[in-house]
């Protein structure tokens, strides 16, 4: 068959690279792609948002399967245009997208379903949600309703920072509309945890749990990013744990959105955080999580195609299940000088060769382009450095000692990665 993917970071050459591997897949497109799928697919000079010519380009070369990575081209509803002219496409419709891309959509559907999540309240007028914060004081929560990156969430430990954020969203509109409404809601500790499903609206297939970070400096330290390194499987989430997550969040999520007349096909990501009173819901994503996927993806032993086949066809029966191998697998993101702000590009990519045919060791791009036969920066996240190991302690030995040799001008990372479940002392670096 022909499959088309849509992105052009970490997570699409993550899935590009599994796909590529399927016997089933005989021509592989990715738009727009980067230098580093460019090995492995077709490059189709579409962005992802341009859905148009996107579903055009699909027709036109026979596309049998179409699966999307960003929330960008979910929201504007790529789905529905596929769907529209009969192309077949793995994701959610625009109006069930809305999970990700309102964020008081996902508030107002968790508390009629009776979903885990943290106390609420909406507003429109800074002025009434100012009043509310001085009311109930910090720490708090400030969310932008709508898509930010990842960067529409100010987690408020002073009634000042809380205010400051208020302002920021609704008044001085830093996201624009996106920031026109806002959820402000009670702050949550504990671990926080990813858990992704494939479904077609009714089975729910889970992939392993994973751990992202989403802050940019070791020990949690930072401005928030789109996710500085991921692991899989997580050792926080047992098989109960596992099993009442999916039985109290992930189903109720997809029987309430299917009663709301939105039934969800594509992959349901719920970002939880574990309190002491069990596990709350903070946010909703309808794709796949990045960099979580680049660290899940390699302990896939099934194929994929026939999965994301039954879910688009609504056939994802009880039957159809992932086959994980033991181990364990870590992704360290190579970042940008000045990520998640204003960053530069076109930096040279050194010592890539030395890591590309070690065992246990795959380099996902993000942000590259190839220009001859050098790649250079092209993007805040850059690369990913994914390692497989009997446990994760060595999986993130062979990441860490794979980055070595790899830099580009202005490089930054994490050296921490995985520091919560190896229980290591938080490093200062
Ligand atoms: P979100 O934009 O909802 O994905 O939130 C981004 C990040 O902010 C999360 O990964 C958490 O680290 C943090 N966060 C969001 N909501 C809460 C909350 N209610 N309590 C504590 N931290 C939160
Ligand atoms: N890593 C979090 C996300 O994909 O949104």
């Amino acid at each position: 068959m022909r499959v088309l993917v849509v992105g052009g970071g970490g997570r699409e050459h993550a899935l590009v690279w599994k796909l590529s591997q399927s016997p089933e897949v005989r021509q592989l497109f990715c738009a727009p792609g980067n230098g580093g799928i460019a090995d492995l697919a077709e490059l189709v000079d579409i962005g992802a948002e341009d859905i148009e010519t996107l579903a055009e380009f699909a027709e036109q070369k026979d596309v049998d399967l179409t699966i999307v990575g960003p929330e960008g081209a979910l929201a504007k509803g790529i789905v529905d245009i596929f769907e529209k002219r009969g192309l077949r496409i793995f994701g959610p419709t625009k109006a069930a997208a809305r999970l990700e891309s309102s964020k008081i959509f996902a508030k107002h559907l968790m508390k009629k379903y009776h979903i885990p999540t943290a106390q609420f309240a909406v507003f429109d007028d800074p002025q009434a949600a100012r009043a509310y914060v001085r009311q109930v004081g910090s720490p708090i929560v400030v969310k932008a309703d709508g898509l930010c990156g990842g960067k529409g969430t100010i987690v408020a430990h002073t009634l000042s920072e809380a205010l400051g954020a208020i302002d920021l969203l609704m008044e001085d509109r830093i996201f624009k509309q996106a920031g026109e409404r806002v959820v402000i809601e009670e702050r949550l500790i504990g671990e926080e945890v990813s858990f992704m499903v494939m479904t077609d609206g009714l089975t729910a297939l889970p992939l392993l749990l994973a751990q992202d970070h989403k802050r940019l400096h070791d020990g949690d330290k930072g401005p928030n990013t789109g996710g500085m390194g991921a692991y899989a499987p997580t050792p926080v989430v047992d098989a109960t744990l596992a099993t009442q997550i999916l039985e109290q969040v992930v189903m109720p999520t997809l029987r309430g959105l299917a009663a709301e007349g939105l039934p969800f096909k594509g992959v349901l990501y719920v970002g939880l955080i574990l309190t002491s009173d069990g596990p709350r819901v903070l946010e909703y994503n309808v794709r796949f999580g990045d960099p979580e996927i680049q660290g899940i993806l390699p302990l896939l032993e099934s194929d994929l195609v026939p999965i994301l086949d039954e879910a688009v066809e609504g056939r994802l029966s009880g039957t159809t299940t992932c086959r994980w191998r033991a181990g364990n697998c870590a992704c360290v993101v190579l970042a940008s000088a000045g990520y998640p702000g204003d960053f530069q590009i076109g930096k040279e990519i050194r010592g890539l060769e030395s890591g590309a045919h070690q065992s246990g060791l795959l380099v996902f791009h993000a942000g590259t382009k190839k220009e001859q036969k050098r790649y250079v920066s092209w993007g805040g996240r850059v690369l990913n450095i994914v390692g497989l190991g009997e446990d994760l302690e060595t999986a993130l030995k062979r990441v860490y000692e794979a980055i070595g040799p790899i830099g580009f001008d202005g490089m930054i990372y994490r050296k921490d990665i995985g520091f919560r479940a190896l229980k290591k002392p938080v490093s200062q670096s």
